[in-house]
């Protein structure tokens, strides 16, 4: 190391470092703080308005300033002038993170020594097919060369891979290489089509899907069982839309933010909404297959879908990062329907096919005659917020999608599927052959157990007590979740055999 860079790496690290970790100042030595490096920060931390007009800025100054060369608690906090952005104040902290806390910490310490089996998250366990890691491995190789080397990308993904999505997974749909955009995985293009819209539009979301208070349980699940997981989309529809500003208040008795049409999915109506009911709104989210019920909705269903968005001249924003997953005749995607590409546009991932949950790609498909009410198409806004907001996919994982879409790819994507299909198999049949009323599974690799009557909190609390297996409470995905638990298919065969032998213990 040069004695420059030295120099700067000290310096960096024992100012920067410090000053960035808040909570380390109460440990400060004297002798770490940088005391003419912190001075201007200071002054900007303490001085508030009304101090600064008395003339007391100086003793406040003075008074943080002891604080920090002697060391002591840091206890008083500084504010700065910036106001909160009021939408995310509007975002529920959940009363579901203290109570599944609450559980969660009451059995561990009842059982410290269980051998706890998660079902309840929906990141992938299986290794990513070999044909695919070592087309990742290649170009990683390729870097390091002067020839081979490249740099920022196209923002909307390599043209290569744009027609490979395009010819895979719309081949004779009318979609094409130019209405892909690679991204960084669905979530990401969620916030950003989230952007694209605004906050004067309107929204429907499916009952159950994308609960509000999710991220916090989903986060006590991370945290409690050590799960490398990543399952906050199931709040990226709702809870980008309200930091976008397109919803009213949270409203406590029904659970529900205000501004939101929230589009009732049950076994009595095939877990397909009834858009009698429904009010008109600008976008309309649908997931299909679908998380958490893991039903796919029909040809049928989504002719009538597409017929009612196009009747109210809404956009519908058509999840189907599940569609591998379609064993019957489902469609794989919105663009089967005649007059999709009108009124919808389509996300989707290589997270479930390929195990992707981890390298990060998926992409956008929006067609060119999807336009806004003043004929301008949707796409070009698109192209724009994707410039803007993002560098491109990375060239690695970029490598791997291309391998993913290549014949010896799909071959090792379906293995994969057929893998986590088997998983579901078992999930089904236990929970059949136990009497159960079991949805979901033959398309997704979720399984909707019903227990009618009971509270699904009830149901996830006792599962987890008697048999050390964490599913997930319907009611944690909306009010029409109440009554199921979802099992994921996620997990390795052994995990998967054993949780269903302990469902069996239980439930015999
Ligand atoms: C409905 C749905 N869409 C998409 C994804 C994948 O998102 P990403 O591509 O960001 O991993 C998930 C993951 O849980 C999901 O449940």
């Amino acid at each position: 190391m040069s004695a420059i860079h030295q120099n700067v790496s000290t310096s960096l690290s024992a100012s920067t470092s410090t000053f960035l970790a808040h909570n380390n100042l109460k440990s400060l030595k004297p002798s770490h703080v940088s005391v003419a490096g912190r001075l201007s920060a200071v002054v900007k931390c303490v001085a508030t308005p009304s101090a600064e007009k008395t003339g007391a800025s100086f003793l406040s100054l003075f008074n943080h300033f002891s604080i920090l060369t002697v060391g002591a608690a840091f206890d008083e906090a500084y504010n700065t002038n910036v106001a909160r952005n009021e939408n995310l104040a509007k975002l529920q902290a959940g009363y579901l993170f203290p109570e599944i806390a609450r559980r969660r910490n009451a059995h561990i310490a009842k059982n410290p020594d269980a051998k706890v089996i998660s079902l309840g998250i929906g990141d992938t366990t299986e290794p990513i097919p070999e044909v695919i890691t070592s087309a990742m491995s290649k170009r990683s190789e390729v870097l390091s060369t002067v020839s081979g080397y490249s740099g920022y990308g196209a923002e909307q993904g390599e043209q290569k891979l744009r027609a490979a999505i395009a010819s895979t997974y719309y081949s004779g749909l009318g979609i094409e290489e130019n209405d892909i955009f690679v991204s960084d995985g669905a979530k990401s293009d969620i916030s950003r089509l989230q952007v694209l819209f605004g906050s004067n539009v309107t929204m429907a979301v499916q009952d159950p899907s994308y609960p509000v208070n999710i991220l916090c349980f989903i986060l006590f699940l991370l945290a409690s069982l050590l799960s490398a997981a990543n399952e906050l989309l199931y709040r990226a529809y709702v809870d980008s839309s309200v930091i976008l500003g397109q919803t009213g208040l949270f409203q406590k008795d029904v659970e529900k933010y205000a501004n939101i049409e929230y589009m009732r999915c049950t076994p009595e109506n095939g877990f397909f909404p009834d858009l009698s009911t429904v009010g008109r709104t600008d976008i309309i989210f649908f997931c299909s297959p679908n998380n958490p019920t893991g039903s796919a909705a029909s040809r049928e269903q989504l002719t009538k879908l597409v017929q009612f968005a196009k009747e109210n001249g809404s956009i519908i924003v058509y999840d189907s990062a599940y569609a591998m997953y379609v064993s019957d005749d489902s469609p794989r995607s919105i663009f089967e329907i005649p007059g999709a590409k009108e009124v919808a546009l389509e996300v989707s991932s290589f997270s479930k096919y390929a195990g992707f949950t981890g390298v990060r790609l998926g992409w956008t498909a929006i067609p060119k005659e999807l336009h806004y009410s003043d004929g301008f198409p949707v796409a070009k806004d698109f192209n724009r917020i994707v410039c803007t907001c993002f560098n491109g996919a990375s060239n690695i994982a970029q490598a791997g999608g291309l391998a993913c879409v290549s014949p010896e790819g799909i071959k090792a994507m379906h293995e994969v599927v057929g893998f986590y299909k088997e998983n579901t198999a078992i999930i089904v049949d236990t929970f059949d052959s136990l009497g159960f009323k079991v949805y979901g599974g033959k398309n997704a690799p979720y399984v909707w157990v019903h227990f009618p009557g009971r509270s699904s909190w009830d149901v996830f609390s006792e599962i987890l007590e008697k048999t050390h297996v964490v599913t997930t409470p319907g009611s944690g995905f909306g009010p029409g979740g109440e009554g199921f638990v979802r099992v994921s298919a996620f997990g390795h065969r052994e995990n998967v055999l054993e949780a269903c032998r302990r469902f069996k213990e239980l439930y015999k």
